[in-house]
């Protein structure tokens, strides 16, 4: 198995995803853990597998000098004509979290890797490199695919061979990532290296919803209830994506 650089099609796949619910309720999870831990002075910020760049230009926006890594030139190129809509500069780098040490030397107060880690062939070998690319008193903002969430929807489906065979991998041009991850073992990874400061879970419910109900369920209702129950005890690890802000040891 190779990481999963996205393609044209992941990309106009990945463009609708922000386009309705789902997107919204990603970025209004992110964006209020991170406001909350954030201080106001601007920060130097690196957005690993960085994609159509959404939460950096949100950070590029509040003031905070942003860099862009992104393998896949079209989610790149996505991100540079969204910055320049908005006319935000930021830097842009086209490059695998691999290539990153050897091309970037400036430790970051805020290191950003949200939904990439499902991509990976093997998500853990990234965690020491992100280390490395941290200052010593920032931030590592991860969110991953949770594969409790999916777990879960399938004993809710029905889906109980599927369950015992462990068959969760996205095939071919899905946009179901290619390997969820287990939180308990990405814990017992990150430990050495990372105190998670707080942990979130993104679509606690919306995911879970009945689809009627969903569908006439008004978008500010959802964040609401997404942002009220996104740290409960009983739901966060629910969430679809678990966003975890952590601190370096
Ligand atoms: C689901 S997208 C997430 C994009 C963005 N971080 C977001 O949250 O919207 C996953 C991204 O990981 C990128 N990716 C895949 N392999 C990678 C690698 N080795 N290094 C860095 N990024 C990678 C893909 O090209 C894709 O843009």
């Amino acid at each position: 198995m190779t990481d999963r650089h996205f393609d044209e099609l992941a990309t106009r796949f990945a463009e609708k995803i922000y386009g309705g619910a789902k997107g919204a309720i990603r970025l209004a999870v992110l964006q209020a853990d991170l406001k909350e831990a954030l201080p106001e002075r601007p920060l130097r910020v690196l957005d690993v597998g960085a994609g159509l760049g959404h939460m950096s230009l949100w950070l590029a926006q509040r003031g905070h000098r942003v860099t862009l890594a992104e393998p896949a030139a079209p989610m790149l190129a996505g991100a540079r004509q969204r910055f320049a809509e908005a006319g935000v500069e930021a830097q842009f780098i086209q490059a695998p979290w691999q290539e990153l040490l050897g091309r970037l030397t400036e430790p970051y107060d805020l290191v950003l890797c949200h939904a990439v880690l499902e991509w990976l062939a093997e998500p853990h070998a990234i965690l020491p490199v992100l280390h490395q690319l941290t200052a010593t008193n920032g931030w590592l903002s991860l969110a991953f695919y949770n594969k409790d969430a999916l777990v879960y929807r399938n004993l809710l489906k029905g889906h109980f061979r599927k369950l015992r065979k462990e068959r969760f991998a996205g095939e071919g041009q899905s946009l179901t990532p290619q390997k969820p991850l287990d939180p308990r073992e990405l814990a017992a990874q990150l430990e050495s290296l990372w105190r998670v400061e707080s942990h979130s879970g993104i679509r606690v419910f919306h995911d879970y919803m009945p689809a009627e109900f969903q569908a006439r369920a008004e978008l500010a209702d959802l964040l609401e209830m997404e942002l009220a129950y996104r740290r409960h005890p009983a739901f966060a690890g629910l969430g679809r994506y678990l966003h975890w802000l952590c601190r370096p040891r």
